[in-house]
């Protein structure tokens, strides 16, 4: 099992297709960019050379080793992630909105919205300092000697320290390629959307669309688009299945927002949720 936020590009692609379908007046209009085309990222050599200065150490809470009670620290080589992406997507990926999927050797695909690489500073790396392979046991889901290679996306968890609760979310490793993508902006923050809603969304994001899909967005392991499925329950249900799926139906596979966060966030967070999953357009 990969983490579960990564979705597979084969359904991805065939989303894709069916939210270009719908909104293909919308994407002819938006002139869809020559660069929404996957980037190799150069072999090692290779990117020495494109990078043109020396990668640097970082070190962080390697967050695939550590538990809520036991940081692990790891230090890492490689470059400053803002410095690669400029260097391979250029200015493109900071277009308001836009997002960067990293895809894997296996295919897998991460995106990740490109504020948070303006908020937060994050590294490409290439090399685990002081350890014989580029490898670590992934603690949660039961796999040792994960390989990293070729690179792995690793965050600044020290420096930025409000990043520690959200665990490995946003850390790909095997990254292989990466690619600008608008494909968000056009499911989740569709045309006639309120405004005020992208904290929201990134919310949804984040913790409910590694499985369930918005607008044909999303992961696969839930049936159905999530606004029509939230819509059709009352608020107080909803706020209960998402805070404690498991009170509600023993045994489901799905899981509430992380206890990691404190209570009253989370609370907050399930009603920002509710309030955008009925507010969203639904497309068709
Ligand atoms: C790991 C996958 C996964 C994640 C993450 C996930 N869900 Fe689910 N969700 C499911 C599955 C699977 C079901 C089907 C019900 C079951 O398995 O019991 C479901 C069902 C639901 C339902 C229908 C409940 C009902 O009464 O029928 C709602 C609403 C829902 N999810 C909302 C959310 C929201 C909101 C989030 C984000 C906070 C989220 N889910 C995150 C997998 C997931």
């Amino acid at each position: 099992m990969r983490s579960t936020h990564r979705t597979h590009p084969g359904r991805d692609r065939s989303a894709a297709r069916r939210a270009a379908a719908a909104l293909c007046v919308a994407w002819a209009f938006a002139a869809l960019p020559l660069f929404a085309r996957a980037v190799p990222v150069p072999d090692l050599p290779a990117m020495k050379t494109a990078m043109g200065v020396p990668a640097t150490t970082v070190t962080v809470v390697e967050p695939h080793l550590s538990t809520r009670e036991h940081a692990v620290q790891v230090r890492y080589r490689g470059w400053p992630a803002v410095a690669v992406l400029d260097k391979l997507l250029g200015p493109a990926w900071r277009a308001p909105g836009v997002e960067v999927e990293f895809r894997a050797l296996d295919g897998y695909v991460s995106r990740i919205p490109n504020e948070r690489f303006l908020r937060y500073r994050a590294w490409l790396v290439f090399e685990r300092i002081g350890h014989p392979a580029f490898a670590l046991d992934n603690l949660q889901q039961n796999e040792k000697d994960v390989q990293l290679g070729p690179y792995y996306l690793v965050w600044d968890n020290i420096g930025h320290p409000e990043l520690l609760p959200e665990g490995a979310s946003d850390w790909p490793y095997q990254v292989a390629a990466i690619q600008v993508s608008q494909a968000r902006t056009n499911a989740l923050l569709p045309k006639g959307i309120a405004p005020g809603f992208e904290a929201s969304a990134a919310l949804a994001q984040k913790y409910c669309l590694s499985c369930h899909r918005v607008n044909g967005y999303g992961g696969d392991k839930a049936p159905g688009n999530l606004a029509l499925t939230a819509r059709a329950l009352p608020a107080a249900e909803f706020l209960r299945w998402v805070l404690q799926p498991s009170r509600v139906r023993p045994g489901t596979t799905m899981p509430g927002l992380p206890d990691s966060m404190a209570e009253a966030d989370r609370r907050d967070a399930a009603q920002h949720l509710l309030d955008y999953l009925v507010a969203v357009p639904v497309l068709p």
